[in-house]
Order: structure tokens, then sequence, then C-alpha cells
């Protein structure tokens, strides 16, 4: 009898607790917005809160592979294990033009998920219309990378985020006045708590720039047509689609030294000389990061993951469409260095002399990487109350 009684005492206590606790969720989100607790597509929600990546590359451990274009190699060393919260924070925060300095521009109006996050310009323009000078990189698989940007000089997605940030041809923002709009904004303050429960009362830098690199390490692509093929699956790809495969393997193209499955980029700089557009200054690229005349002219090798979906290409987005640059290779050693300029060329830039067939071969091939299945659903409210894309409409089409 008296234990019957705790019993209904407990229970009569416990449910008055959860309407209070959902009285009080209910207010808090009173302007509506509420961060997930759930791990996106691919991560798994671990104890302590956080979210790993799960993936079936993991399961191989082929470190012998790498670099000579195996199917089964495994993935490199990666970010994760951010809060589901600081991940869902992280994404309002790409897609508010509340970062920049007019509040015009979010990180998603140069890396826009309907153009595989790079812009489908030659180069990004940033705020008052300025040419900021290269294109946008996509971001997929960037939880991956140990460099960013085109010359590699930011060691971390938190040091990358005040180039754009900071950049009065990107973002144009100032730190102090990026955290007073931030503070100033209840519902940013109540966010950044739930994201960041051991935090003080201010929003800080170090938080944004979290929430940042959180979200943009869950932009995983895995599952394309080629991964099937990877794994096993030998109908994903068509036999041109795999014919071009044993081209971009091969050591005449030899496009997997440095485009290197799983993630096609080895995460090196090379010098391979693709040209500038007409009227367009020459860019010393890695030369200034690493202060070395051999790398005069380097970049980033970038992934061709989505490749499909990121025209132009190369950082200067010299060229339109992926047979332009895959002709580019095939016109022989240099072809494009301005006479007179002196670039050491990566040893893998040869003159394959492939046939027509076989550059259209790799051409059908680049596009069985594309898999966007994990595109994250952008925010049709952000708390600053600007319009998250600049351009929505066009945006969605
Ligand atoms: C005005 C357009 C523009 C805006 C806005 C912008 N970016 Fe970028 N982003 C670029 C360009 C251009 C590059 C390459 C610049 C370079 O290499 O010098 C780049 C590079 C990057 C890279 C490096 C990728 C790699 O493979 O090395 C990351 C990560 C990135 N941006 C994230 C962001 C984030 C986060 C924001 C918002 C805080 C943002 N960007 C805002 C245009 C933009
Ligand atoms: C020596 C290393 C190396 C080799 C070999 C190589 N690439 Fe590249 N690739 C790069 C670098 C570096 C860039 C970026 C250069 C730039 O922007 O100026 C690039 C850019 C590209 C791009 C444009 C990517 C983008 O996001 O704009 C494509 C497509 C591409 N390579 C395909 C190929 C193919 C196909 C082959 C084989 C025929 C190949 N690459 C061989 C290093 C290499």
């Amino acid at each position: 009898m008296l234990l019957a009684c705790v019993l209904v005492i407990a229970a009569v206590v416990a449910a008055v607790s959860v309407t209070r606790a959902g009285m009080r969720s209910a207010t808090q989100a009173g302007d509506g917005f509420v961060l997930s607790g759930r791990c996106p597509p691919s991560f798994e929600l671990i104890a302590g809160g956080t979210c790993e990546l799960r993936d079936r590359y993991q399961f191989y451990d082929s470190l012998q592979d790498r670099g000579v274009g195996g199917t089964r190699t495994s993935l490199p060393p990666h970010r994760d294990g951010f809060r589901p919260e600081q991940i869902d924070l992280g994404r309002y925060l790409f897609f508010d033009p509340i970062l920049s300095g007019d509040g015009t521009q979010s990180c998603g109006s140069c890396h826009r998920p309907d153009r595989g996050f790079a812009d489908g310009k030659p180069r990004s323009i940033g705020i008052h219309g300025q040419d900021a000078g290269r294109a946008a990189p996509t971001l997929w698989n960037v939880a991956f990378l140990q460099t960013f940007f085109w010359d590699a000089r930011a060691s971390s997605l938190e040091a990358q985020a005040q180039g754009p940030l900071f950049s009065p041809r990107e973002m144009g923002n100032e730190p102090e006045r990026l955290l007073r709009s931030l503070n100033d904004n209840a519902t940013y303050r109540r966010l950044f708590r739930q994201a960041f429960p051991g935090g003080g009362e201010a929003i800080t830098a170090a938080e944004v720039y979290t929430a940042l690199a959180a979200f943009q390490t869950t932009l995983v692509s895995l599952n394309s047509r080629y991964d099937r093929y990877a794994h096993g699956y030998a109908a994903a790809l068509t036999e041109r689609e795999l014919a071009g495969l044993n081209v971009f393997r091969s050591f005449v193209a030899r496009c997997a030294e440095c485009h290197t499955p799983p993630l096609f980029t080895n995460g090196q700089v090379a010098v391979i000389g693709a040209p500038e557009p007409a009227g367009h200054p020459f860019d010393a690229g890695a030369e200034k990061t690493f202060h070395a005349a051999k790398l005069r002219g380097g970049f980033k090798v970038p992934t061709l993951r989505n490749i499909a979906r990121t025209a132009p290409y190369m950082h200067s987005g010299a060229f339109d469409t992926l047979r332009e640059t895959v002709e580019f290779y095939n016109k022989g050693r240099g072809n494009a260095v301005p006479p007179g300029a002196t670039l050491y060329l990566h040893w893998h830039i040869s003159s394959p002399d492939l046939t027509a067939t076989e550059v259209g071969l790799l051409v059908d091939f680049l596009q069985t990487l594309t898999d966007e299945a994990f595109v994250p659903e952008i925010p049709r409210r952000v708390p600053s109350g600007l319009p998250p894309l600049d351009n929505p409409k066009e945006s969605r089409t």
C-alpha cells in the first residue's frame, strides 16, 4: 500500500515536471528555432552526446593501396565528434547573411547546395560586387582535408572561416561587429548556450568557428555510383564508365596519382600549369604560402567528388566544361604556361596523348562521382530574419 502510494506520487511528480519542461522549451522556442538533437545521416550519436562518422570505407585497412588508385582504400583521418546541436547551429550560421558586414552575403551565397557547394562562377563575387580572385571550391568532404584554400594557407576549418568573414573582398565583416550582431540577437544567444552548454553568457568567436566547422564536416559524399562499384557491385558502372575509370587510374593518364580514391585528392599541392582566363593576372598560388619558388603556380589538388556539379573548373574558373578540363591535360605538359614563366611542373604531368575516345571515357567516368544524397536542408528562416540565400528562387531551380 505504502509502495503504491509512493509510486503514484512519483508518477504525479514526474508528470508535472514533464509538463514544466515541455512548457519551458515551448516558451524558449517561441521564436520557432529549435536545434536538432539528432546526428545527420551517416553519423551515429555516441555516448557523450557527439556524432561519429560511419562509412563503409572505414572497414578497409589498405594503407599500402594508397596512391595507386585502388578502389578499396581506407579513408584518411577526418574531423567529427561534434554535438548534434553544434552541427545544426552551424547550419543556421552558414546560411545567415548576418555573418557579413552589410547583411547581404552568407557562406551559402558562394557555397550553394544546388551547385555542389560551389557557386557556378569562374571567380566568386564578394560584398559590394567585388571579384574574390578565385573560384569557390566545393565543400563536400572537407572533413577529410588537412589544409584549406587553393593555396593551402589555412590548416583548420576554424582558421579557414576567418578568411571569408573578414576579407573585404568576401563577407567584409570585422570580429567585433560580428560578435556584437550575434550577441544582440536573443535567438542566437539561446541557441549558442544550447549548443555549447559549458560556455559563458556571451557568444564567442571560437564558438562561431566551431559551429561552422561542425556543420561543414557533415557534408559527406561517399555514396556515388563509383562507390557502389568500389564496394563490390560491379553493375553500378556501365562498360564505358568502367573503361573511363581504367584510363583514369592508368599509368598513362596518371589522374589517380593526384586525384587519389576514395576522396579523389591526395591532399597535396601540385604545380600543373593551368591557365588564367584572358586578362587575368598570373596567380602564384602556394609559392606565397610556403615561400618556395618550386611551388610557384602550385595549387591544392581538388577533390573530384560531385565534379559534374561544380563548373567552371580550376582555381581560376578557366574551363567551362569537364571535356575542356580533361583536354587541357592532354594538350601536353606545360601547354598553358605563359611564355617566359618558370614553373616547376609536377612529374606526373605528362603528355599522355589520349585518343578522343579515351578523353570521352574520362569525362563519362567523372560523372559517376556525383552523390548529393545527404545534402542538408537550407533553413527557410534564419535567426537574423534576413533571407537565407541571396536569391532563393534561383537556388531552388
Ligand atoms: C564571396 C564568396 C564566398 C563566401 C561568402 C564564402 N566563401 Fe568559402 N570560399 C570562396 C572562395 C573563392 C574560396 C577559395 C579562396 C582561395 O582559395 O583563396 C573559398 C574557400 C573555402 C574553403 C576551403 C575549401 C578547400 O577545399 O580548401 C572553405 C572550407 C570555405 N570556403 C568555407 C566557407 C565558410 C564557412 C564561409 C562563411 C563563413 C565561406 N566559405 C564564405 C568563396 C566564398
Ligand atoms: C600532378 C597532379 C595532378 C594530376 C596527375 C592530375 N591532376 Fe587534375 N588537378 C590537379 C590540381 C593541382 C588541380 C587544380 C589546379 C588549378 O586550379 O590550377 C587539378 C584540377 C582538376 C580538375 C578541376 C577541379 C575543379 O574543382 O575545378 C579536374 C576535373 C581534374 N583536375 C581532372 C584530372 C584528370 C582527368 C587527370 C588525368 C588526366 C588529372 N586531373 C591529373 C592535380 C593533378
